[in-house]
């Protein structure tokens, strides 16, 4: 940090403005998680400097010799992790590692099936704002709208009568464990090819602690850096078949050159992620969120779909007049306690405004809190939503929660004083 100190203290100051937020809010958010120190070591390494490309062995440029170690020992872990057999772990994001996939397997105008933004689905997978729905005929699916779960009887007779090329399954904010043998009958019913998109779950999978689409799926895409807690990034699995098309789609297709840095510090992550601590973790991860879950239902919140069998909740104020998950959101801000709002299913409210808050606990859990402080947090949630019009409750709350935060030491070597 000193040389950035020198050199850019304005970017020095906000980044030790975000470590000190990281260590004194409470990081609710599910899609966020705080990697190890060899994480970062290695995501701000010297791999930064390398042009790489091609594949391992096969570079379009010299001097490749230690980027495709990093790339072999990714590749090859990733396989071991999750019992893959191909593995492609170039693309930059989750949104990339999908379009890859969309490409090696479509043409434009091709008819998708994919869940629905508002029952959990992700912009990827056919939003009309994104990239995927203005290229290919995406048909939304949904979950019942009494359990809130999807129904697979209904999935699987609506792919014979859509007959799409691709089912995309896999969600954003969908708590509940997914069916992937039924996935595959209702591909199997209509010739499609099936896709997972398990960036969410990646860890909880890893750890045995959600079935795996492996067997099932013909391509599994994944984001790196949530629950399986890496750098941010993007891998792709697939079939043997289809692993020629799919690196070509990568690089050249959609990418140049990949970030060998961001790579190295995927296999950081992927050989912490086959450790058994990484086990305990996970199942930590979920322990926390089903003792959350159910001290929020205590308090009186409706959440989506009844609970989470995995590591993020939805709560719902869709029958609440008056409040919105914009609301709730700033509220909690103004508490120290950082989530994002969130559609529910068959939201009348629009993505910027929403009817629903999204929780989830691998952030927190990484700090080493476990169920007795997951009490407390739904004391401080429950506190900042009943006073969510009253700032000074609200800053009372924050300064409880900084405390709070401070039994468990973040970066502790990295928290520094800002320059002035
Ligand atoms: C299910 C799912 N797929 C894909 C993505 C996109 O990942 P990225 O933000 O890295 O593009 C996300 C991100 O939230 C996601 O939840």
């Amino acid at each position: 940090m000193s040389y950035l100190k020198q050199v850019d203290p304005e970017i020095y100051e906000a980044i030790v403005g975000e470590t000190n937020r990281q260590q004194s809010k409470l990081e609710l958010i599910a899609s966020e998680n705080f990697v190890s120190e060899a994480v970062l070591e290695a995501a701000g390494g010297v791999m930064t400097n390398k042009y790489a490309e091609g594949y391992p062995g096969k570079r379009y440029y010299g001097g490749c010799e230690f980027v495709d170690v990093a790339e072999d020992l990714a590749r090859e872990r990733l396989k071991v992790l999750f019992g893959c057999e191909h593995a492609n772990v170039q693309p930059h994001s989750g949104s990339q590692a999908n379009m890859a996939v969309y490409f090696t397997v479509l043409k434009p105008g091709d008819k998708v099936m994919g869940l629905d933004l508002s029952c959990g689905g992700h912009l990827t997978h056919g939003h009309p704002i994104n990239f995927s729905g203005f290229l290919f005929d995406f048909e939304g699916y949904q979950v019942d709208r009494e359990t809130e779960v999807i129904d697979y009887d209904n999935l699987i007779e609506r792919a014979k009568e859509v007959k799409p090329k691709m089912i995309m399954a896999g969600a954003s904010a969908y708590p509940r464990f997914w069916d992937f043998e039924k996935i595959r009958e209702a591909c199997d019913a209509c010739g499609a090819v099936m896709v997972v998109d398990i960036a969410h779950i990646a860890g909880l999978i890893a750890a045995g602690l959600h079935p795996s689409p492996i067997p099932y799926a013909d391509f599994v895409t994944s984001t790196t850096h949530k629950t399986l807690r890496g750098p941010r990034g993007g891998v792709v699995m697939c079939k043997e078949q289809y692993a020629a098309d799919l690196d070509r789609m990568v690089m050249p297709g959609i990418q140049g050159g990949p970030l060998m840095h961001i790579i190295a510090a995927k296999a950081v992550a992927f050989k912490e992620a086959a450790t058994d601590e990484f086990k305990a973790y996970q199942k930590r991860i979920v322990d926390n969120a089903s003792t959350l879950a159910e001290c929020l239902k205590e308090r009186g919140y409706r959440l989506v779909a009844g609970g989470t069998d995995t590591h993020l909740m939805l709560v719902s104020f869709i029958d609440v007049p008056k409040v919105t998950g914009r609301k709730v959101e700033t509220a909690l801000d103004k508490a120290g306690i950082t989530v994002n709002k969130n559609t529910v299913p068959f939201d009348p409210e629009k993505p910027f405004v929403t009817s629903g808050i999204r929780i989830g606990t691998p952030a927190v859990t990484t700090r080493g809190m476990g169920t007795e402080e997951m009490k407390q947090i739904g004391d401080f949630i429950d506190r900042a939503i009943q006073n969510r019009r009253k700032d000074e409750i609200l800053e009372g709350i924050a300064k409880e929660v900084a405390a709070f935060c401070e039994r468990f030491p973040l970066y502790a070597e990295r928290v520094e004083h800002p320059v002035s």
